[in-house]
C-alpha cells in the first residue's frame, strides 16, 4: 500500500481483522465460523488488548475476507499479511511476533492469489 503525502496519519499502529462470517453448512466456500473462528477471534481481541500495553493496535472482527477456502483467516494492516489459525497458541505467535514485534509467522501465512481475490 502506498500512501500520498497528504494522507492522515493511520489511527492504528496495527489494525486487525479477524473474519467470522458464518454461512450454511451446504455452502460450497464454507465459512470461517464453521472452524471456531469466533472465539478464536474473540480469544485475540482479548489478549491483544491485555498485550498492547498502551500501543494503538486495533483487533476487529469482521464479515467475509474471500479467502474462505483458508480460513479461519485474519489480515493484519498496514502490511497487508494474512494469516490462518487453528488454535489459541497461533493467536499468541502472531500477536507476539506480527503485531508487537513486526516479524513474521510464515508457517501460518497465507500467500493469496491476487486475480483470484478480484473476481
Ligand atoms: S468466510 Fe471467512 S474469509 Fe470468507
Amino acid at each position: 500500500m502506498r500512501r500520498q503525502t497528504d494522507d492522515p496519519e493511520p489511527v492504528y499502529e496495527v489494525h486487525v481483522f479477524c473474519c467470522t462470517n458464518e454461512r450454511p453448512a451446504t455452502h460450497r466456500r464454507g465459512c470461517c465460523a464453521s472452524k471456531g473462528s469466533e472465539a478464536l477471534a474473540n480469544y485475540m481481541c482479548r489478549r491483544g488488548m491485555v498485550k498492547a500495553h498502551g500501543r494503538h493496535i486495533r483487533i476487529n472482527l469482521s464479515g467475509c475476507l474471500n479467502l474462505c477456502e483458508y480460513g479461519p483467516v485474519l489480515v493484519v494492516y498496514p502490511e497487508g499479511v494474512w494469516y490462518r489459525y487453528e488454535t489459541e497458541a497461533d493467536i499468541e505467535e502472531i500477536l507476539d511476533r506480527h503485531v508487537l514485534r513486526c516479524e513474521r509467522v510464515s508457517r501460518l501465512m497465507v500467500l493469496p492469489d491476487p486475480a483470484r481475490m478480484h473476481r
